[in-house]
């Protein structure tokens, strides 16, 4: 017995194997109902009582030799398997799924960020408007005519309720609740009742700007108007100010920037003119400033507003408006961008 006990020791030891189901093998060989080790403890019924308590230990110990043994390949196998066949180094990742960006909201963040560095801040008014802020505030009187530049989309049972048709309500907020020095920029989706097509639309973004303090003047106008064009556009374009007319400033101008396509010498998208117009702006009214309690004596401002689709439309050359809103993945997709 005890040569068969070396036997089956030396089989345990020098065991080598390659794979589970070997070793699965080698088991039900060793511990299995009939295996190698169990025959043993059979066996030792038909030993001498003299000899049991010495051949007992040497079985058992055998038997926990072999368990230990077989549990050590096991875990190797397995961890050196998983090494091989789960995770393959030089397999191509998957994609992860990222969103894209709306090219307005793109544009949104930019233009945040080049007037956050000149020290605005953003505010932000409601889309369903009284008279008072959308019109008569600004100096459009009633029933004047200017009040049809922007047509507007009125609350039935409640004339006097609107849809704000441009975010200049927004400064009238402000200046209503905050003392100047004030400076801030109030982006927001406004609404005119207009016929959709590729170049006009019922729902549209613009940006507002206003700043009011002491001394504030028509210069500082202009040179933040071109600090802007060169941070969006880049630092060879050139601005230029058209006289124009807005009731809530005086006066008032329209600004310009050079074609970023042509380079000023004139294409299809510039109309062969060489210039885009861009925005609306001006000093605003006196009259506007004492609607929200503003001392129009010790103070003065400027303010400005453009259209976030139109800038995004110069940007990335976006030919109908009517793609912003239609959700098309092919157009979204391609304002992917890493977050
Ligand atoms: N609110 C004007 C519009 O929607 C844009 C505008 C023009 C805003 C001149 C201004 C400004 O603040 O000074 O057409």
């Amino acid at each position: 017995m005890n040569r068969k006990i070396e036997e089956i020791k030396r089989e345990v030891q020098e065991l080598s194997i390659k794979t589970l189901k070997e070793l699965e093998d080698f088991r039900v060989l060793m511990l299995g109902k009939k295996g190698k080790i169990t025959e043993l403890f059979s066996e030792f019924k038909t030993i001498p009582n003299e000899q049991k308590k010495e051949i007992g230990k040497v079985i058992n110990d055998l038997k926990n030799l072999a368990v230990t043994r077989i549990a050590d390949l096991k875990d190797t196998l397995e961890s050196s398997s998983s090494s091989i066949y789960s995770y393959d180094l030089s397999l191509p990742g998957y994609p992860s799924k990222i969103g894209s960006r709306h090219p307005i909201s793109l544009v949104k963040e930019e233009l945040f960020d080049i007037f956050k560095t000149l020290g605005f801040s953003v505010a932000e008014g409601p889309e369903i408007e009284d008279d008072w802020h959308v019109f008569s505030s600004l100096n459009f009187p009633e029933e004047h005519p200017a009040r049809d530049m922007q047509d507007t989309f009125f609350i039935k049972s409640k004339p006097e309720i609107l849809l704000r048709t441009h975010t200049s309500s927004v400064q009238i907020r402000v200046m209503e609740n905050e003392k100047p020095p004030i400076r801030v920029i109030c982006p927001g989706r406004v609404f005119r009742n207009e016929a959709i097509s590729a170049r006009a639309h019922c729902i549209f973004h613009q940006v507002e700007g206003l700043y009011v303090d002491e001394n504030v003047s028509f210069a500082d106008l202009k040179q933040t108007l071109l600090f802007f064009a060169q941070e969006l556009f880049g630092k060879d374009v050139k601005i230029r100010l058209r006289p124009s007319y807005f009731p809530f400033t005086e006066p008032s101008a329209e600004m310009d920037v050079s074609c970023n396509l042509c380079g000023g010498k004139g294409c299809g998208v510039c109309k062969y003119t060489g210039w885009l117009e861009i925005l609306g702006c001006g000093m605003v009214d006196p009259n506007v400033l004492e609607n929200c309690n503003i001392d129009s004596k010790k103070y003065t401002g400027y303010a400005f507003g453009m259209g976030i689709e139109r800038i995004a439309m110069l940007k990335y050359q976006v030919k109908d408006l009517r793609m912003y809103f239609e959700n098309d993945l092919r157009f979204l997709n391609q304002f992917r961008c890493v977050l």
